[in-house]
């Protein structure tokens, strides 16, 4: 078993939205790895990083995003820095892997004051301008497909990947 897409990009990239719309389009469920993460702490992403910090995040999000990719055939959206992790980018090898790019402008607009996203404290755009630079060469270079999506609607988005995965 294994997803019929894999959603990487980073916040606001839209993962959440077009992977919903692609799930409906397509028929198949829906996955989200901070998602499944929060659902198998019993606590949001936002608290595990202030109560346990960002290395057991990091260690629940590599077993999760493991067991989703070798026990679900939907689609799975990655939490934005899941594919940092080297253990995680091997097993993504066999994946469609689909990179949503944004450009900071829209990164900026669509993450508004960053509730909910412990990585996004202090200012938000230099943090999103960091994270941008660092990592989409890394999504770049994992994805076999990679979709635009500035000034676009998530409906949009969702059918270009439709056409081409
Ligand atoms: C993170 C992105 C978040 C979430 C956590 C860490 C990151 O997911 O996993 O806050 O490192 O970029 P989204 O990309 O879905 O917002």
């Amino acid at each position: 078993m294994r997803p019929v897409a894999v959603l990487v990009g980073t916040m606001g990239a839209g993962k959440s939205t077009v992977g919903e719309l692609l799930a409906t389009t397509l028929g198949v469920a829906f996955l989200d790895s901070d998602q499944l993460i929060e659902e198998r702490a019993g606590k949001s992403v936002q608290d595990i990083f202030v109560e346990d910090g960002e290395a057991t995040f990091r260690a629940l999000e590599r077993e999760t995003v493991a067991h989703a990719l070798t026990h679900h055939d939907g689609v799975l959206s990655l939490g934005g820095g899941a594919v940092l992790d080297p253990a995680t980018q091997a097993l993504l090898a066999p994946h469609q892997v689909v990179f949503l790019r944004v450009g900071l402008a829209d990164a900026v607009k669509r993450v508004g004051l960053g509730v909910g996203r412990p990585l996004l404290l202090g200012n938000i755009r230099s943090r999103v301008k960091q994270l941008l630079d660092e990592r989409t060469p890394v999504y770049q270079g994992l994805a076999r497909i990679t979709v635009d999506t500035d000034g676009r609607t998530p409906e949009d988005v969702a059918a270009e990947v439709v056409e081409r995965i």
